[in-house]
């Protein structure tokens, strides 16, 4: 059976001045599936997730989301669309003067008429989710690393999205943090039924939870398939990825051939 396609992006370019990023990016996505956008440092990943989410201009019939061309959207169509789209940036970061059920209620008190008990119910129970129930009333700055990061996702998923799109979540948190927050994500998509989009380049996250693989080299999506068809795909440069998960630095094959701890 063959799953909805929510999103689909055909002959994306994009050009910055006189440096061409994008030569012509084509890939879709399917419903409940965790795709990865991988590909080394400054190759076009947040380039183009930032145009999926509207930031750029785009031209017709290139990006569609939820079997809608984005540029046909009016104004309402656009707002019900953005309260779709759930986005955690890597430095997504809270507001330092509200704490963190504050911060978590902000897009309720922006876009519902929910009395506040109905609001703090709901934020109490995203915060449960992301297992940060004893948040509630602590500020920022009193959160580890790895706790904000939970706490922005569950600001991110409070509308309760069908679709998240994160940019390297994980950067900055330690190999145990970064574990736990790909397991959240893993469990908010199985739980929530969501789909996500996930731009990272940290290859223990992708091994953990990408069903499938968008690999971005030279400005076009030069694999497209299962995480098990990347890692059996025959392209150097992503079997590099794989073999020495080196964060995106190009490595040769002689040095990755010397490693012993397989
Ligand atoms: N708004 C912008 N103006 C000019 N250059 C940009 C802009 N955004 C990104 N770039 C350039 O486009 C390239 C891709 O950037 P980016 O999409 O952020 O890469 P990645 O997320 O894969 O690391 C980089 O060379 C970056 O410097
Ligand atoms: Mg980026």
């Amino acid at each position: 059976m063959s799953k909805e396609k929510i999103i689909e992006v055909k002959g994306l370019k994009v050009s910055f001045g006189e440096k061409e990023v994008l030569k012509n990016v084509s890939f879709s996505i399917e419903e409940g599936d965790v795709t990865v956008i991988l590909g080394e440092s400054g190759s076009g990943k947040s380039t183009i997730m930032k145009h999926m989410l509207g930031l750029y201009p785009v031209a017709p019939n290139t990006i569609s989301i939820f079997g809608q061309d984005i540029v046909t959207f009016d104004e309402e169509q656009e707002l019900k669309f953005y309260l779709k789209l759930g986005v955690f940036y890597q430095n997504g970061a809270l507001l330092n003067s509200l704490t963190v059920g504050d911060n978590v209620a902000l897009p309720l008190e922006q876009h519902t008429n929910l009395p506040a008990d109905a609001i703090e119910d709901l934020v109490r129970t995203k915060l449960n989710l992301v297992n940060l129930e004893d948040a509630y009333y602590l500020y920022p700055s009193q959160l580890s690393g790895g706790m904000l990061k939970r706490a922005a996702l569950a600001r991110a998923i409070i509308m309760d999205p069908p679709l998240l799109f994160c940019d390297e979540p994980g950067a900055g948190l330690d190999p145990v943090s970064l574990a736990n927050l790909d397991e959240l994500i893993l469990k908010l998509r199985n739980q929530l039924g969501m789909t996500v989009l996930m731009v990272t380049h940290e290859v223990t996250s992708i091994l953990r939870i990408a069903d499938k693989v968008l690999f971005v080299d030279n400005g076009v999506i030069a694999f497209e398939g299962t995480l098990t068809e990347a890692r059996q795909s025959e392209i150097e440069s992503l079997k590099d990825f794989f073999t020495v998960g080196t964060g995106g630095k190009k490595v040769t094959h002689s040095l990755a051939s010397t490693r012993t701890d397989k």
